[in-house]
C-alpha cells in the first residue's frame, strides 16, 4: 500500500531521514519503534506533506504522491494522526470528527465510526478538551479515520496515555483494521504496545531503518536495546 524509497528529509541544511526504504503492506501493521529525536515525527509528517521530502519516492497504491500537497495525499487515501493528538479543545467531539470531511465528498460522518469507538457517540456534544487523554487519542482516529483513508499514519499514540488504556488502544486498532482492511504505520517508544500491535517492527536509529523484523521472528532484546538509553 505505502511504497518508500531511497527517501531523504532535510530541514534547511541539516538531513534528518537518511536514505530510507520500507513498505507497508496491505492489511499491515507497521511499527516504527526509536528513541527520542530519532526522526520518527518527521518521517510521518513528511509522508503526510506537512514537511516536503528531499529525494525518493512515496509510491501510495503505485501512485507517486511524493509531488502532492497534504490535502491531496489525504484524497488519495493517506491519514495522519500528529503526536500530542492535536484535537480542537473547544470544539465538541462531533465538530471535530467533522473536521476530519474536509478533504474528501462525503460530508456526513461515516455511521460506522460511532460503532468502532461507542465512547465518542456518548460523548458526541461534549468539548474535545473534556475528554480524558485515551479518550483524545480515539477523537484523533476517528478523525483521521471520517476520510476512509487505506492507510493511517499514527506518531506515538501512547504518549501520555495510561498503561491500561494503552492495551485496549492496541485492541480497537487492530480491530478497525480487521474490520475496514487499514493498512497502520504507527511510530513508538513503548516496545510492549509495538509488539501487542504490530505484524512488524521496524527500528529507526538517527534517522536510518536499523532493524527490520517480523513480529513472530522478532529479538525483543535486541530492540529494547535499540530503546534504551
Ligand atoms: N522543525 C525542525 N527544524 C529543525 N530540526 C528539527 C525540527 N524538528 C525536528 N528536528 C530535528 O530532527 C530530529 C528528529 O526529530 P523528530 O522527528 O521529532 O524525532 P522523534 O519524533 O523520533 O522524537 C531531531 O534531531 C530534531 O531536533
Ligand atoms: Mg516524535
Amino acid at each position: 500500500m505505502l511504497a518508500v524509497s531511497d527517501y531523504h528529509v532535510a530541514y534547511g541544511q541539516s538531513e534528518v531521514i537518511h536514505n530510507m526504504n520500507f513498505e507497508l503492506k496491505k492489511n499491515e501493521i507497521v511499527a516504527v519503534v526509536g528513541r527520542n529525536g530519532m526522526g520518527k515525527s518527521t518521517l510521518m509528517k513528511s509522508l503526510i506533506g506537512v514537511i516536503p521530502g528531499k529525494s525518493g519516492k512515496v509510491l501510495l497504491d503505485g501512485r507517486d504522491i511524493s509531488g502532492l500537497k497534504s490535502f491531496q495525499r489525504v484524497e488519495s487515501g493517506l491519514a495522519y494522526v500528529p503526536q500530542g493528538r492535536m484535537i480542537f479543545s473547544t470544539m465538541t467531539v462531533k465538530e471535530n470528527i467533522e473536521t476530519g470531511l474536509t478533504t474528501v465528498k462525503e460530508k456526513k460522518i461515516p455511521e460506522n465510526l460511532y460503532e468502532m469507538f461507542p465512547v465518542l457517540k456518548e460523548m458526541k456534544s461534549r468539548r474535545g478538551g473534556n475528554l480524558s487523554g485515551g479518550q483524545q487519542q480515539q477523537l484523533a482516529i476517528a478523525r483521521a479515520l471520517a476520510s476512509q483513508p487505506d492507510v493511517l499514519l499514527l506518531d506515538e499514540p501512547t504518549e501520555g496515555i495510561q498503561p491500561s488504556i494503552i492495551r485496549e488502544m492496541a485492541q480497537t486498532l487492530k480491530t478497525i483494521r480487521d474490520q475496514i482492511g487499514l493498512s497502520i504505520m504507527v511510530s513508538e517508544q513503548v516496545l510492549s504496545f509495538a509488539l501487542d500491535i504490530a505484524d512488524r517492527i521496524l527500528v529507526i536509529e538517527k534517522g536510518e531503518i536499523v532493524h527490520n523484523a517480523l513480529r513472530e521472528s522478532v529479538d525483543e532484546k535486541k530492540i529494547a536495546a535499540y530503546l534504551s538509553v
